[in-house]
């Protein structure tokens, strides 16, 4: 078969890297980046060390508003699709790249595979639950990463669609987890310079629109800076501004703003953190994948099967709030392994044949 997948942003090329050595098995894959993110250490960094192929197309389209974004990728997506005529569109996630793909390929009345169907936040403020929402609905094949989502897809009458694959995000931790060091990575800081990992430190990343205005910065980072311990936070390219910012104003001595680090510093630094605190949905995963405790700064859950033990906790951009979930004792309770086998590519390609 003629597969098409679309990817566009940082966790859909780590999702790709073990999706697609499953798939180039047997099939034709024309992989097709949007150009959503495009910095290196955003977008190469990873085709580079998880060796995915060259995109046959980058239709370098980036930035501007929701609407723009999608709006220019689905015109460029439209003119793709109907030259390559592919038997199936495979899509990951929830991005605007996401979305843009699934009309695209939905009015050209091409089958669209959904990976990491299902999930859902409740809040229709949060712009990507629309892109999933979106995504679901015109999709043939929902191939969801637990269970829970396979019951939220039952909820909108999805579920003869549907069907439980597990977590390609837990495929790629398991199959990069060690692959790097702790003591070989430097950290680049982003006011210049390079220092080395910290013996002990908490992990940080926070890049959704929700949490990146001044004030909700400085209070996740009034936090960190109480810790003993010092932070690394390597700053998503939305926020780098705004961080130095607010970096030059509080003058905080525990913190270390770095670059974005590439994918297997990132989950070697999660491995190796004291605790991690974040918005992110793979990090929130990552932590339950390595048994680290995690406080989420968002007002929804977006990966339930994480909150038990005290394993992930919401905090809203408060001090106190972050330091209080900080401070919570972790229960884990034996084998719970709500995201699959770590085999999930080779059930998605089933699923696909199967179809
Ligand atoms: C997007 C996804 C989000 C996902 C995240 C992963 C949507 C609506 N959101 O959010 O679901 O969690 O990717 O990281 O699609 N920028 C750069 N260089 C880059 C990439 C981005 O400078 O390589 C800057 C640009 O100014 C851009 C801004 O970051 O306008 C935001 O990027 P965008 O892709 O729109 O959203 P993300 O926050 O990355
Ligand atoms: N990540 C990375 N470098 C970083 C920060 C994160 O490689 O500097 C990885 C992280 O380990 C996770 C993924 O990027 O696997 C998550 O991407 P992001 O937080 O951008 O998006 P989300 O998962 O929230 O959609």
């Amino acid at each position: 078969m003629r597969i098409m997948t679309v990817v566009g942003a940082r966790p859909q090329f780590i999702k790709e890297a073990v999706v697609s050595r499953e798939l180039r098995k047997k099939h034709n894959e024309i992989l097709v980046h949007t150009g959503q993110h495009y910095d290196y250490n955003m977008s190469e960094s990873f085709f580079e060390e998880l060796s995915i192929p060259d995109p046959d197309y980058n239709l370098g389209i980036s930035g501007g508003s929701h609407a723009e974004m999608t709006a220019k990728m689905l015109i460029s997506l439209e003119e793709v699709m109907n030259k390559e005529k592919p038997d199936w569109v495979c899509l990951y996630g929830d991005t605007n790249s996401t979305l843009a793909a699934a009309l695209a390929a939905a009015k050209l009345h091409i089958p669209i595979c959904h990976i990491e169907a299902g999930v859902r936040t409740h809040s229709m403020t949060n712009p990507e639950e629309i892109n999933r929402i979106c995504t679901d609905h015109v999709s043939s094949l929902l191939l969801a990463a637990t269970q829970e989502s396979l019951t939220e897809l039952e909820k909108e009458g999805l579920s003869d669609r549907g069907i439980f694959v597990g977590d390609p995000m837990y495929d790629a931790f398991e199959t990069y987890k060690d692959k790097v060091q702790l003591d070989s990575i430097t950290l680049r800081k982003l006011d210049g310079g390079e220092i080395s990992v910290p013996r002990e430190y908490y992990y940080l990343t926070c890049h959704r629109e929700e949490n990146t205005d001044d004030e909700k910065l400085t209070q996740i980072l009034d936090a960190m800076e109480e810790l003993r311990e010092k932070t690394v936070y390597p700053v998503h390219p939305r926020n780098t501004k705004r961080a130095l910012k607010v970096f030059d104003e509080r003058k905080y001595n525990n913190i270390i703003l770095t670059e974005p680090v590439g994918y297997l510093e990132s989950i070697c630094l999660v491995n190796n953190a004291m605790k991690i605190v974040t918005d992110s949905g793979g990090l929130q995963r990552e932590a339950f994948f390595a048994r680290k405790q995690c406080v989420t700064i968002l007002d929804f859950v977006c990966w339930q099967e994480t909150m038990v033990g005290n394993r992930n906790q919401l905090a809203k951009p408060d001090k106190n709030d972050i330091l209080e979930k900080l401070g919570a004792k972790q229960i884990i309770e034996g084998e719970y392994k709500p995201f699959g086998d770590g085999h999930s590519s080779e059930k998605i390609v089933l699923a696909i044949e199967n179809y």
